[in-house]
């Protein structure tokens, strides 16, 4: 689909590029000559994505354990990330949180816990490379800087049962739209997209516990199917490519036409019982378990 070179000479920090849909753009962007950056709140994964996609790809990947909560590890991540190598061309806020819970049982560290990573998270690593690129300078002519952010087609209608997400992607949305404004003239430019459902591990365990990976897809989308990481990695190499500067500001939802003919939200989830409720908290605890593992070694 794309020149084999498309975007080289481009380095990219993709957050959450350990595992899943980050770590499926930080390959398509590898192979396609970029360099990259991934981090993560589990180093080893991080690392290990690393070598397996140097091993496929080639190229340069480097990876950092941080919790994108906490600023200030952020911006020691960003300023090691500028020190030592050439400067980003691109940013991918991919990282994020969420789990279904009814929101009148969240407790409060539970909405701040999703809070806290989707909007402070995302806020501090675009300001922090946002910062940088602005002090470095930019003259009208030479390439672009390209913020992309993984949004929820839920912005536009709300999301039942995923409140703090719902509303914390709402924000990175705005964030979006407010940079595209503010940041245009230091020559960067911010674009959003909001994935319907493509199946990956930390995904089907929140959002869909005990269900089959894509079922839902094969019966409402109007396209008969779940997203898959390849289509998204393809839109999110155009969005931080440089044939289409003047794009920005804007959200893509690209989820097979879902929202448009159901909502594509989590409504239907108001048939299920206090037991199923319970089994669903339980599945998820148990993914959270074997992440947590993996951070502590
Ligand atoms: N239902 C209700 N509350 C839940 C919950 C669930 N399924 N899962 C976690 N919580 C609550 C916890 O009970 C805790 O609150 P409490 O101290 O009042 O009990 C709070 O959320 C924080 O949980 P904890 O596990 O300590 O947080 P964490 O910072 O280690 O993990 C999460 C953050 C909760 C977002 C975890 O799901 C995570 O690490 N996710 C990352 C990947 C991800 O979500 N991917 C899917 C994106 S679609």
């Amino acid at each position: 689909m794309f020149r084999a070179d498309l975007m080289s000479g481009k380095r990219i920090l993709v957050t959450g590029g350990g595992t899943g849909l980050g770590k499926a753009m930080a390959g398509r962007l590898l192979d396609l000559g970029a360099s990259l950056v991934i981090c993560g709140r589990r180093l080893g994964v991080c690392q290990e994505t690393a070598r397996e996609l140097t091993d496929r790809h080639g190229g340069r990947v480097d990876a950092y354990g941080v919790d994108i909560r906490d600023a200030d590890t952020v911006e020691r991540m960003v300023a090691d990330v500028f020190d030592g190598g050439p400067p980003l061309a691109g940013l991918v806020n991919n990282a994020a949180g969420n789990f279904i819970c009814p929101t009148e049982s969240l407790s409060r560290r539970g909405f701040e816990a999703i809070a806290h990573i989707v909007m402070h998270g995302t806020f501090h690593v675009t300001q922090a490379v946002g910062k940088r690129w602005i002090a470095a300078g930019w003259r009208p002519g030479s390439p672009m800087r390209s913020v992309l952010s993984i949004i929820v087609t839920w912005v536009e209608n709300g999301g039942p049962f995923v409140v703090p997400s719902t509303m914390s992607k709402a924000a990175v949305e705005a964030m979006t739209r407010s940079l595209a404004i503010e940041w245009a003239r230091h020559g960067i430019r911010l674009n959003a997209v909001g994935p319907g459902e493509i199946p990956t591990e930390g995904m089907s365990a929140r959002l869909s516990p005990g269900q089959e990976p894509g079922a839902r897809q094969r019966e409402q989308n109007p396209m008969g199917r779940a997203g898959t990481t390849e289509e998204l990695a393809n839109l999110a190499t155009f969005l931080l490519s440089d044939g289409c500067d003047w794009l920005t500001g804007q959200s893509i939802f690209m989820d097979g036409g879902l929202h448009l003919a159901t909502g594509g939200n989590f409504y239907e989830l108001r048939h299920w019982t206090p037991e199923r409720w319970r089994a669903a908290r339980e599945a998820i605890a148990a993914q959270d378990r074997k992440d947590r593992e993996q951070r502590h070694g």
